[in-house]
């Protein structure tokens, strides 16, 4: 059977967006485990009330990036799902996990990439003064968001719109869309 793993490191509403999706449709796609850096994550609360299991590798007790690095690729490894989806994952997935799972790790980010790649980008399209910004899902390869282009989709910015009712948009987008590209390729490509 096909399956995924999802890494979220913060509030987990892509997590909990593709869970509830996926279970709607009845997909024959197995959501193995939700795992995080993050011991506050809320996406932890999210997973529990859906009963999908959590792997804490909690971040502050490793001693090392290395450390934290190796027990990821062990917990992957052993997993071995057909894809890895990461959802709002915070951290840079190093070159030895990117190379062994090529092709197969996924994310979302909430601009029109190349442009503001990284950390807060809503914000940074927002002040930034941008008439248009959206969404991308794309691969994951060893750049900082910078993995092939799977789907964008684009939203104008309104006259006076307030940067929360924007991220509000941008969720909505990311929350209709990401569970639906995962199906896509789960079934036609993978
Ligand atoms: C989402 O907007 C996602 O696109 C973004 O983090 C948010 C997580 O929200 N990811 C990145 O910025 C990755 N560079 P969520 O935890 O509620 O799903």
């Amino acid at each position: 059977m096909k399956s995924i793993v999802i890494l979220a490191s913060g509030n987990g509403s892509n997590f909990e967006a593709i869970v509830k999706k996926f279970r709607e449709w009845k997909l024959e796609i197995e959501i193995k485990a939700l795992i995080t850096d993050n011991r506050e994550a809320y996406a932890i609360k999210r997973a529990k009330k859906l009963s999908v299991p959590v792997i804490l590798l909690d971040y502050s007790s490793f001693t090392s990036r290395a450390d934290y690095n190796a027990a990821l690729l062990s917990q992957l490894t052993e997993l071995s799902p057909t894809l890895i989806v990461l959802a709002g994952y915070m951290k840079i997935l190093p070159p030895e996990i990117v190379r062994k799972f090529e092709g197969r790790i996924v994310n979302i980010h909430p601009s029109l990439l190349p442009a503001f790649p990284g950390l807060r980008a809503i914000e940074r399209a927002y002040k930034n003064g941008v008439k248009y910004t959206g969404i991308t899902i794309h691969y994951v390869d060893e750049g900082v968001d910078t993995g092939k282009i799977i789907e964008q989709r684009c939203i104008r910015i309104r006259e006076n719109e307030k940067l929360s009712h924007l991220e509000r948009r941008i969720h909505r987008l990311e929350h209709y869309y990401y569970p639906r590209i995962l199906k896509n390729l789960l079934t036609n490509h993978v």
